[in-house]
């Protein structure tokens, strides 16, 4: 199917739903059932779940289509959908980006469809986590990869729909922003090779949405592994796998832990694939770089260009299993998720304001790790958004954090941020600065 016109066909599913006929009759009932939805149903279901929802969710498309048409749909849920709130932070979950990697987009529908459906239920958890997020779940990166995935699901060629529809692996396409990085390289590199690189539309769109939003935290749902993998993908010497840890490495072991201690099957012994090393040694973790280096990732993108932080979670061994797998991976994953976008709430948040109590846009925040007569910098300063806002996720620990800004006096202080106990929800401190201006 080339280029079509979405609401035409969701009108005329919907009238088939009204009859009872056909392919949409599944949709009769507005929960997720298990099946490997196609591109067509996967729009229809988020419409569904938006129609079931209305007053927590708001469906939007990326600024690009597939290069054969299709949307890049996102349904967002949030007690305000279509506005960013002053501090409720902003996660995101991306699905499908290689399209025969097909678990991670079952995942996000039932995961859309079960936040929608709790809410409604009054779900304590649910609604709280509502309360203080607004998530942003796009349950497939690359359609036209899954039709080709789909329609050769009895191919035994691993990477058959890896691609997007010109062949090129969306997950080697972003900005190397990593060699820009490892040479210490300064913002002229940075900004050139933003623009001398060809990427493709669906890789644009995502770029696009991730300078455009105070995303804070983030996962890219893959399959082929069971894994969470962290930032760096990459290795700064070319060499094939060499732990490459990032300035945030604690955080982001913390992130990956999250996710592979809450899933039920990632971090035990039982469950390694074949041909993979044993993860579960970690405890369902691993280094990108030091299981295999990737460049022009889109987790390292994400880490270097924006104030997001990213993780890769590899969900399974099959690549596309079959349906009847479906319900036990829900399962499997359900609780993970969950907990995962509560790690939006770990380490500080807060506003930076001049003395008149107007907000400062792009003002710089540096922490530094003073735990136990510790002195050392966490080299990855993050920036206010326009509002003022940071987000500085942190793992427990002791911090002199500094706000500062051109023109201003910098303004440091110091930050104890406590383990928190099992039964309590994280939450953020709020640690506000006021930058006076400086006088010559
Ligand atoms: C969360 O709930 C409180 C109390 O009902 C409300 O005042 C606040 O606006 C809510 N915040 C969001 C982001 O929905
Ligand atoms: C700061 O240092 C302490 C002690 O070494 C460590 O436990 C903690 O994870 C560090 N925090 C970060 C964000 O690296
Ligand atoms: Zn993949």
């Amino acid at each position: 199917m080339g280029h079509f016109n979405i609401l035409v066909l969701l009108l005329v599913c919907s009238i088939i739903t009204l009859n009872q006929l056909g392919q949409c009759r599944q949709s009769d009932d507005d929960h997720y059932v298990y099946k490997h939805h196609n591109n067509l149903e996967l729009n229809v279901l988020l419409q569904k779940i938006n129609t079931k929802c209305p007053s927590i969710s708001r469906l939007y498309q990326l600024t690009e289509r597939s290069v054969n048409g299709w949307p890049l749909t996102v349904i967002e849920l949030s007690t305000n959908p279509g506005q960013h709130q002053l501090l409720v932070p902003e996660v995101k979950i991306v699905a499908n980006m290689h399209g025969n990697e097909v678990l991670g987009r079952e995942m996000l529908l039932r995961l859309a469809d079960y936040i929608c459906t709790e809410y409604l239920n009054n779900n304590k958890d649910i609604v709280q986590l509502l309360n203080r997020t607004r998530i942003h779940i796009m349950p497939s990166m690359n359609p036209d990869g899954w039709d080709i995935a789909a329609n050769n699901y009895r191919s035994s060629d691993w990477l058959l729909g890896r691609a997007n529809l010109n062949g090129v692996d969306l997950n080697r396409d972003f900005p190397d922003l990593d060699v820009v990085e490892f040479r210490k390289g300064n913002k002229e590199d940075f900004v050139s090779s933003l623009v001398n690189h060809q990427m493709q539309p669906e890789t644009r769109a995502i770029v696009q949405w991730i300078l455009t939003n105070p995303f804070v935290l983030s996962a890219n749902l893959h399959g082929g592994a069971l894994v969470a993998n962290y930032p760096y993908d990459e290795t700064p010497d070319g060499s094939t796998n060499t732990y490459t840890p990032s300035p945030d490495d604690q955080t982001f072991k913390h992130l990956a832990r999250t996710y592979a201690s809450n899933h039920k099957t990632m971090a035990k012994q039982s469950s390694r694939c074949d041909n993979d090393e044993d993860f579960t040694k970690q405890g369902g973790i691993t280094n990108g770089a030091a299981w295999y280096s990737v460049a022009g990732g889109m987790q390292d993108f994400n880490y270097l260009a924006s104030n997001c932080f990213e993780i890769t979670l590899e969900l399974g061994c099959q690549k596309f299993p079959p349906i009847e797998k479906l319900p036990v991976e829900w399962e499997n994953n359900r609780e993970a998720l969950i907990s995962f976008i509560k790690q939006a709430h770990i380490g500080i948040k807060g506003l930076v304001r001049d003395s008149n109590g107007y907000s400062i846009d792009g003002a710089i925040i540096r922490v530094q790790n003073i735990t136990n007569g510790e002195n050392r910098v966490i080299n990855h300063d993050l920036t206010t958004t326009s509002d003022g806002e940071y987000w500085r996720l942190l793992t427990p620990g002791v911090y002199e954090v500094m706000a500062t800004k051109q023109n201003y006096i910098p303004e440091i202080k110091t930050v104890v941020i406590k383990p928190k106990s099992s039964e309590q929800n994280e939450h953020a401190e709020i640690v506000n600065f006021n930058l006076k201006k400086f006088y010559y």
